[in-house]
């Protein structure tokens, strides 16, 4: 007997990713108690912050996303001309999906893997999605894909496109970058990489970037306290810190950090730390390359026959490499 296929298909969802309280906490706490306090920028993105870091990429400063928008709108039909069609397209840090939707028609996959830390973030772009692609076969899933990469089942095997768009490459350190490359290798084999990185250019273009003149910036940052304060039970007072933006030419990053306007003891149970003032918080890392290093970064993670395409500036590039069996 001929089976029919559905004449609708459904979005699949598989969530991974469950919160575990307690390691959030002590990771906080750890880093507030370190000599130089830091935070992983991961707690940037509460409700608040993801809408806010939404703004940001609206700014006139913050070049990165239409930048990386130009190149793609210019040069997806020459990336698709070297990428098989058919494949799986795996999208990480999906959001509302929209970056990859737009590349639907040019690289026509087969399978549409939108991955994010939760399947509620993903439920309704991917409900929407289908309706406009009903062929194409979709999964969401909510996974921690800075730890793992290691797609369930419903991701389906066979050769895949792993999309890594936006430049958040950048806010791993070089070596982490290096082990979640060669783990993206692992996934992609038998297919590819699509990414998309920002470029070392003069600070003159980077600092307002990350200290726009409207003061979004200073809110996505500053939001983070409020985000550790429901975590951790701290009680930061928002109106004591300062946001801070800074090139480090010597580690080619740019350094985002929140500095005590005078001195401030926060509490959280079990614990305390005294920030005198002008003391910081270091919050974010947003490291950039040059072509050259981060082709080297890709050969290392053993991809090959790596390509970038960049736009008229220099001032980021999006970086086809594939991934061998
Ligand atoms: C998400 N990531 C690539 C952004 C960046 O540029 O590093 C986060 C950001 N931080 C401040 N502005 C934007």
């Amino acid at each position: 007997m001929t089976q029919v296929p559905p004449l609708v298909r459904t979005p699949r969802f598989v969530q991974l990713h469950h919160d575990d309280h307690a390691a959030v906490r002590a990771e906080l706490a750890s880093g507030l108690q370190a000599s130089a306090a830091y935070t992983s920028p991961k707690y940037l993105y509460d409700a608040l912050g993801s809408r806010l870091f939404e703004a940001i990429t609206e700014l006139p400063e913050y070049y990165p996303t239409r930048t990386e928008a130009s190149i793609f709108a210019r040069d997806a039909s020459e990336m698709a001309a070297r990428i098989p069609q058919g494949l799986t397209l795996v999208d990480l840090g999906a959001g509302n999906c929209q970056k990859a939707a737009r590349l639907f028609d040019v690289l026509r996959p087969a399978r549409y893997v939108a991955v994010d830390i939760s399947v509620a973030f993903l439920r309704g772009a991917l409900l929407s999605l289908q309706r406009q692609h009903p062929a194409l076969d979709m999964v969401g899933v909510g996974m921690d894909f800075s730890t793992t990469l290691t797609l369930p089942p419903p991701a389906g095997e066979g050769p895949r496109l792993v999309f890594y768009p936006g430049s958040s490459i950048g806010n791993f350190t070089p070596a982490e970058a290096l082990t979640f490359l060669r783990q993206a290798r692992q996934t992609a084999q038998g297919g590819g990489l699509l990414i998309g990185v920002d470029l070392v250019k003069p600070v003159s273009v980077l600092a307002p970037a990350y200290d726009d003149a409207l003061g979004v910036t200073a809110a996505f940052n500053r939001n983070m306290l409020l985000h550790i304060n429901r975590l951790l039970g701290s009680d930061f007072d928002v109106s004591q810190w300062r946001h801070r933006a800074l090139f480090n030419a010597r580690q080619a990053r740019i350094e985002m950090h929140l500095d005590a306007m005078q001195d401030v003891t926060v509490r959280w149970p079990g614990a305390q730390r005294h920030f005198k003032q002008g003391e910081s918080i270091h919050t974010e890392n947003s490291y950039k390359y040059t072509l050259q290093q981060f082709e080297a970064l890709l050969r290392e993670a053993g991809f090959s026959q790596v390509t970038p395409w960049r736009d008229a500036q220099d001032w980021f590039a999006v970086f086809l490499a594939r991934a061998g069996s």
